[in-house]
């Protein structure tokens, strides 16, 4: 799927080498109910800049900022799910692949461009990898560090997923395994 450029790129970006292909949402649209955030950029030949700020870009308050860097080739991150906690996940510099999953369908998107950034929901089961060197994958969260907001077993995760859906809580399961 190629997903066109908007009013914002063309007015903002002069990079006409740069396209918006890169990213693979399943057929069935869901992407295991993540979604790529076309951020702002400001392009100059001095370097590109993009920002994101709080109240509006994001459905969430931004409450911590982490980044994994020095990722040695053929490692992988994430292997877990959490609770409430919701992330936008940059890839800053270099690329890396982002499966997601969300119970009940998967859907991977490699992040290869600094002004995208894919939206990660609660409850939603994510594994990092692919990393290129001197890749910096930047994530913007909206709780702190909370060790209990983990789901660190799959099944642990369904079975939390499952009870949020029956709860009404989260939409019902957007693919199909
Ligand atoms: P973890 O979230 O499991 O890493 P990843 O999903 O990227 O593989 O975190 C790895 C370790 O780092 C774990 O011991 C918790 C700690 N940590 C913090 O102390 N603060 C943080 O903000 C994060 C993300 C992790």
């Amino acid at each position: 799927m190629t997903a066109q450029p908007t009013a914002q790129d063309d007015r903002r970006s002069s990079a006409p080498g740069r396209r918006v292909t890169d990213w693979t949402p399943t057929p069935a649209g869901g992407g295991a109910g993540c979604r790529i955030v076309d951020l702002p950029r400001i392009t100059d030949p001095r370097g590109n800049l993009t920002f994101v700020e709080g109240g509006g870009q994001l459905p969430f308050d931004i409450a911590r900022v982490y980044y994994l860097y020095d990722v040695p080739g053929g490692e992988s991150r994430g292997g877990h799910a959490h609770h409430d906690l919701q992330q936008l996940i940059i890839a800053a510099a270099g690329s890396f692949d982002v499966l997601v999953d969300d119970g009940s369908g998967t859907a991977r998107f490699h992040l290869n461009r600094s002004y995208y950034g894919l939206m990660v929901p609660r409850l939603t089961w994510r594994e990092l990898g692919n990393f290129s060197s001197g890749s910096v994958c930047l994530v913007l969260a909206s709780q702190r560090y909370e060790e209990d907001d983990y789901y660190r077993s799959y099944d642990d995760f369904v079975a939390a997923r499952r009870a949020a859906e029956a709860a009404g809580e989260i939409p019902a399961p957007t693919s199909n395994r």
